[in-house]
């Protein structure tokens, strides 16, 4: 039989074997533990910030400080344990966005992706000292044509360079969602739909400046079937949350794996975050509590989201998903994405890079081509 592999994902000078990258989940759910075991398969491996001085220094949301030194630290252990790619995730509704994003790039990580937000403002000096001479790539993470318009028109205009990849992020991920909550169930904002306007979109810039940006496709790819198909439609490669948050090395608690291999698909819910748009979780008690009007009161000495009015939130979103983290599921709650459901095992991230391998292998079979033979 021949042997055939996955095409590789090229972004500049920057080559991972594995086209998929793991999508950064926070709070504390994609650390070091996830991000070098994914790097190690030869996919991107990406640590999220969100929440990450919470988690590791087990610090309240007051110490900003805990965050930035939490942040520096994983990056160094994440580097310790692989020689692969990773990336860092950065939510730009974060007040401390540039504080982390200015630690990517001191502490050079490959990538950083940027997204919950437009990341169209940087500082001069940043720009200067980073964007031109470092060897951190800058992904962006987009939900419409019209968002990657208006991002790569705005850095191509104040930055004069444009963003190395492009993730686009349809209604099926987990966490916090791009659209509005009418947006998530119609068929008009599928992945499948905006997937090809955002290339099209990218290929005018690339066309004009004669340069190569990769588009990444994620929300809802679960098989190597899925894969597959996603690449037919043009997409350089994928990202994916869901299935790593069921591996051994994701470094969530063994209770929070557990709620994802438990629940049912009518327990997967959308709400409406403090951050200010919609995310899909696991629906429990704490978000039946929250919808009936519950009320949990929590100090915010400091402001982590620019778009959270924590004086009108009923709970506080770092808190709960620390907490769910923790497995405290009662004082919490936790994102998934739309298949969830599917879970039904955890295994380690080898194993699922095989599964996805062999699924999408066989999608090569069954429908054409893609994969390339293998050289050894
Ligand atoms: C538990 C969880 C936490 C997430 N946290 C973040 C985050 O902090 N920042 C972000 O950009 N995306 C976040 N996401 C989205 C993922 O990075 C990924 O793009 C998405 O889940 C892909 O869809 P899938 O889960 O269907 O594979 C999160 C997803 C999950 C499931």
């Amino acid at each position: 039989m021949i042997k055939f592999e996955m095409p590789e994902l090229k972004i500049g000078d920057l080559i991972a074997k594995i086209p998929i990258i793991q999508g950064g989940m926070g709070v504390g759910i994609s650390l070091a533990g996830l991000a070098s075991a994914v790097a190690n398969e030869g996919a991107i491996g990406v640590i999220s910030s969100v929440g990450i001085g919470m988690v590791k220094k087990r610090k309240t949301a007051d110490d900003k400080n805990a965050n930035l030194e939490g942040l520096r630290e994983e990056i160094q252990l994440t580097r310790s344990k692989t020689k692969g790619i990773i990336g860092l995730n950065v939510m730009v509704a974060l007040t401390d966005f540039l504080e982390l994003v200015q630690i990517g790039f001191e502490e050079q990580v490959d990538i950083i992706f940027m997204g919950a937000g437009l990341p169209i403002s940087f500082p001069q000096e940043m720009v200067d000292k980073y964007f031109f001479n470092s060897k951190t790539k800058l992904g962006v993470i987009v939900s419409s044509e019209r968002a990657t318009n208006l991002i790569l028109k705005t850095w191509e205009k104040k930055f004069n360079r444009l963003p190395d990849i492009v993730v686009v992020e349809g209604p099926k991920a987990g966490g916090h969602l791009g659209f509005k909550k009418e947006q998530i169930f119609d068929n008009d904002y599928s992945l499948e739909v905006i997937l090809p306007k955002v290339i099209e979109e990218v290929k005018s810039f690339e066309e004009r400046l004669n340069i190569k940006i990769p588009v990444i496709a994620g929300g809802g790819v679960y098989t190597g079937e899925d894969i597959y198909n996603i690449m037919k439609l043009g997409a350089s490669g994928v990202q994916m949350g869901t299935r790593f948050v069921a591996t051994e090395e994701c470094d969530a608690t063994d209770e929070f794996k557990q709620h994802y291999v438990d629940c049912q698909e009518d327990d997967i819910v959308i709400i409406q975050s403090p951050v200010g748009l919609p995310g899909r979780a696991l629906n429990n008690d704490f978000l039946k509590g929250v919808k009936a009007g519950v009320k949990t009161p929590f100090k915010c000495p400091w402001k982590c989201l620019k778009t959270c009015d924590y004086t009108k939130s009923p709970y506080c979103i770092a808190i709960a998903l620390t907490n769910a983290r923790w497995g405290l599921l009662s004082h919490g709650f936790a994102f998934c994405g739309s298949n969830a459901y599917r879970v039904d095992k955890i295994v380690t991230v080898k194993q699922l890079i095989e599964e996805l391998k062999e699924g999408f292998y066989k999608a090569v079979q069954n429908y054409g081509d893609l994969a390339v033979p293998a050289t050894n």
